[in-house]
């Protein structure tokens, strides 16, 4: 009930157009184009769960809420919860895709509509504006010239490298409905000499060849197995030799239970995805061994996420 009441809040804005004056249910309900009886009864209970206070007929915007749930704040965590609100339509498909075993073709993460592909995006920007700093410490790219980006979503991974090593140009490939959100990120980091970007789809795209380093961040939950020795494969054929495959991703357990999270997010890929599922490290390794990687490490995990890197070897 408390997730369902702040993700209506949130699809609403009611608490951007609180902030912007509008202040008693009446108000409210004309600015979000709603109907007073239900604005009252959730700005009540949004009331009980401290995210307003109320005095008489006026409502205002609890500090959290005004640092999280504003949209101009610097702070707001609603790229995060738009995306959870779709992702909650999703999951109330579970006991279908159960029982049929297979997600309809047109629910899936590669055919979103506009709307859920920009707040997927601003999910993403939103969780690698936190990791990308960490993430970047634990490599030293500093030999390498190109870096592809493959899934790059809104590019804050390869803006992250580029901004650290001034000699490093990289190439980020997303499906079209993503590279938008990528190139106003590009443009906003002052990149748009050192990141170009392509429209595509990983499973058919010519990713080219000579780059020195390639990114698969959380994509291999997207693809079965199969898949993602494929995608593998042609990551590995587009790298020079002793280029460095750096792989970020949910890693189970062998058991594929634990950590609870991610065994959690194999649901979540169930009720998204054609094919996509949790994979554990030895599963991972074995794809990289077997596609011809040397050297595969799991270097750390940030709570359930794994960050692996790899090479491929030199020819000499
Ligand atoms: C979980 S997001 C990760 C984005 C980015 N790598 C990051 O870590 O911030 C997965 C990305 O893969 C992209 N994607 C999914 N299927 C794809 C496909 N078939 N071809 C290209 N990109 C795809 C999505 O659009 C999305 O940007």
């Amino acid at each position: 009930m408390e997730s369902r009441v702040l993700l209506t809040a949130v699809e609403l804005d009611v608490f951007s157009k609180i902030e912007d004056g509008a202040d008693t249910p009446v108000k409210l309900a004309r600015a979000t184009g709603t109907h007073t009886r239900g604005m009252e009864r959730l700005l009540k209970a949004l009331t009980g769960l401290e995210l307003l206070h109320n005095e008489g007929e006026k409502f205002r915007n609890s500090e959290s809420a005004r640092r999280f749930l504003v949209s101009k704040s610097p702070e707001y965590m609603g790229g995060p919860l738009l995306h959870y609100a779709n992702l909650w339509k999703k999951w109330t498909m579970l006991t279908d895709v159960i029982r049929t075993g297979q997600l309809p073709a047109e629910q899936s993460i590669d055919r979103h509509t506009t709307d859920q592909t920009k707040a997927f995006m601003e999910a993403m920007t939103f969780f690698a504006r936190e990791r990308a700093p960490q993430i970047a410490e634990l490599v030293d790219l500093s030999e390498a010239k190109r870096l592809i980006d493959i899934g790059g979503g809104p590019a804050i991974y390869s803006i992250e490298f580029c901004k650290r090593y001034p000699q490093l140009k990289a190439t980020v490939l997303d499906l079209p409905a993503a590279i938008p959100f990528a190139e106003e990120n590009i443009r906003a980091a002052g990149l748009s000499s050192r990141i170009s970007t392509i429209a595509g789809d990983y499973r058919n795209e010519n990713f080219g060849g000579d780059f020195d380093v390639a990114l698969l961040f959380s994509i291999l939950h997207i693809n079965s197995p199969e898949e993602n020795k494929h995608l593998l494969a042609k990551t590995f054929r587009c790298l020079n030799p002793g280029g460095l495959i750096l792989i970020q991703e949910f890693i189970a357990d062998d058991t594929k239970t634990q950590p609870p999270y991610v065994a959690l997010f194999g649901i979540n890929m169930l009720v998204n995805t054609q094919a996509g599922d949790v994979y554990s490290w030895e599963e991972i390794a074995s794809w990289l061994a077997e596609t011809g990687f040397v050297d595969s490490k799991l270097l750390c995990k940030f709570n359930d996420i794994g960050f692996i890197t790899a090479r491929k070897p030199k020819t000499d």
